[in-house]
């Protein structure tokens, strides 16, 4: 429901790090609110938009307290943070400790005792503000691991609220967890919910065993037993995209002339091969770059013929490990394009910048492969918005058995993002599949992806969720009985 004055109280309240629009300061000093990067938002905006509630995030800047505001029908409420707190709570303890030790340790995690204080600050202040906006008896879903803490602190202040929690990203195994100084801590916190939601069934089972071995608490298959009589349930609950309205605008006739004109502006390759990713170290741009470079090498590909794609969407860029990543594959691009380039016609045409939908779909519609390589990744949306894309069921997807997408996208060219030759191999059997065999695949895929959109997703996490009992129910029926 559309509404210009932001709510004061709300029944469904989202907690996450990011609002759905980020706010930059131009060189001018004019302010713009632009989309926020990243799956997590790509995710939750539908499903806020078809449920009348009010999200809560960190709005991108230092501007200190704001009023909540209305963007796009959505009651937005800042949560601050100051200079230091980003340096400490975002881009140390979550994007330093949490991100490289729950992605496979692709990168090293740093531990560092000050960023987890400035976490912990930094979670009671989301939390509440979620005790402020919530309604009487309201849900409250909290999302990712910038807010593990926020569960049990809400449900401190709110015992009267339903909490859910969703992790969006992989949970690790036990034994790189255990490494965390703060392991019990982080368990408590997501412990605060009623329902503890991953991307995938082995990571439910990750948290129920970890909460047995480290916090010492009952449990049966995907149930926790605490001793006050509460109950948290964990599950799988595997993330998707708005794949009918993304497939509605690849269907456009804009989208559909903006496609014809990228391949034309490209020369009219061939083979258009594409990779989209935010500029992360865990999507494996680098090794999916050089064994594309290998194929031009080797001579199975020719640069008259095919071009790769790459875009990449800045991010975290104040972090050490992606600064080096950037100079990394700017070097690699460079070194490609110098050496097997030719005039008018790069191997690698590499934009590092971020695209509005529209313009996002009519590259997913142009490319004849996408390339998706991630060493580690809780879904990759992508995956799903290239499939989402492919109405006329062509095109042909390279996919990383390592992304939570390859459970669901099994007719997928599966690689070994490590193994070089192995990913050389399926680029050129996905490029030259027959018409019938990609076909094949790619209706499997499309189908898989229509039927477990956003909307399925978040109607079925907020079923599991509405189905839970919270403990105050417990008391008044108890209370009842006396
Ligand atoms: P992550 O959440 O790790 O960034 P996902 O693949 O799950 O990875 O989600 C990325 C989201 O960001 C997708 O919705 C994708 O369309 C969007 N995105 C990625 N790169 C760009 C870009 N260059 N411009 C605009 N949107 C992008
Ligand atoms: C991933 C995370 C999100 C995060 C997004 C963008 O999708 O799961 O929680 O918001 O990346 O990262 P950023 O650090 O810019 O918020």
């Amino acid at each position: 429901m559309a509404t210009d004055t932001p709510k004061q109280s709300a029944d469904l309240v989202v907690v996450a790090n990011r609002l759905p629009v980020d706010r930059t300061v131009n060189p001018d000093g004019s302010v713009e609110w632009r989309r926020s990067p990243g799956g997590l938002v790509t995710a939750i905006q539908p499903v806020m938009r078809d449920n009348d509630g009010a999200w809560l995030g960190w709005s991108g800047g230092t501007e200190g307290e704001t009023e909540p505001f209305v963007d796009d029908g959505l009651t937005l409420v800042p949560v601050p943070l100051s200079e230091q707190e980003i340096a400490e709570f975002y881009e140390g303890f979550s994007n330093s400790t949490l991100w490289p030790l729950y992605h496979d340790v692709v990168a090293k995690p740093e531990f560092h005792r000050e960023w987890f204080d400035s976490y912990e600050t930094v979670n009671q202040r989301f939390a509440q503000k979620a005790a402020e906006v919530a309604a009487e008896g309201a849900m409250v879903w909290v999302h990712d691991y910038q807010l593990q803490l926020v569960p049990a602190m809400l449900r401190a202040l709110r015992p009267d609220l339903r909490i859910g929690f969703f992790l969006h990203i992989p949970f690790p195994p036990t034994e790189l967890f255990q490494q965390l100084p703060w392991r019990r801590r982080l368990l408590e916190g997501l412990l605060g919910a009623d329902l503890v939601g991953f991307q995938r069934p082995g990571a439910a089972a990750n948290f129920v065993r970890l909460v047995r071995q480290r916090v010492g608490h009952k449990t049966h298959r995907d149930t926790v037993y605490l001793p006050d009589g509460r109950r948290v349930e964990a599950g799988a609950f595997p993330i998707s995209i708005d794949s009918h309205g993304l497939e509605e605008l690849a269907r456009s006739e804009s989208v559909q002339s903006r496609a014809k004109e990228i391949r034309g502006q490209l020369g009219n390759p061939r083979w258009l091969l594409l990779g989209v990713d935010r500029l992360d170290y865990t999507k494996g741009i680098y090794a999916r770059l050089r064994a594309y470079s290998e194929l031009l090498n080797d001579g199975a590909l020719d640069v008259e013929d095919a071009v790769f794609v790459q875009v990449a969407t800045p991010s975290r860029e104040r972090v050490e490990q992606y600064r080096r990543l950037r100079d990394d594959i700017d070097r690699l691009v460079g070194r490609i394009n110098g050496d097997l380039g030719r005039i008018g016609r790069p191997a690698i045409s590499y934009l590092h910048t971020s695209y509005p939908r529209e313009e996002m779909a009519a590259l997913y519609q142009a490319a004849d492969v996408m390339v998706i390589t991630p060493l580690r990744d809780g879904m990759n949306l992508v995956a799903k918005e290239y499939v989402a894309c492919r109405f006329q069921d062509d095109g042909a997807l390279v996919l990383s058995e390592f992304a939570g997408a390859a459970d669901e996208l099994r007719q997928a060219y599966l690689v070994n993002p490590y193994d070089i030759n192995g990913m050389k191999g399926a680029i050129l059997e996905a490029l030259t599949a027959s018409p019938k065999e990609k076909g094949r695949r790619m209706r499997a895929m499309r189908k898989s992806v229509a039927e477990n959109d956003v909307k399925a997703w978040a109607s079925e996490y907020l079923r599991v969720l509405s189905e839970t009992e919270p403990m105050h129910d417990k008391h008044v029926r108890s209370s009842e009985r006396r």
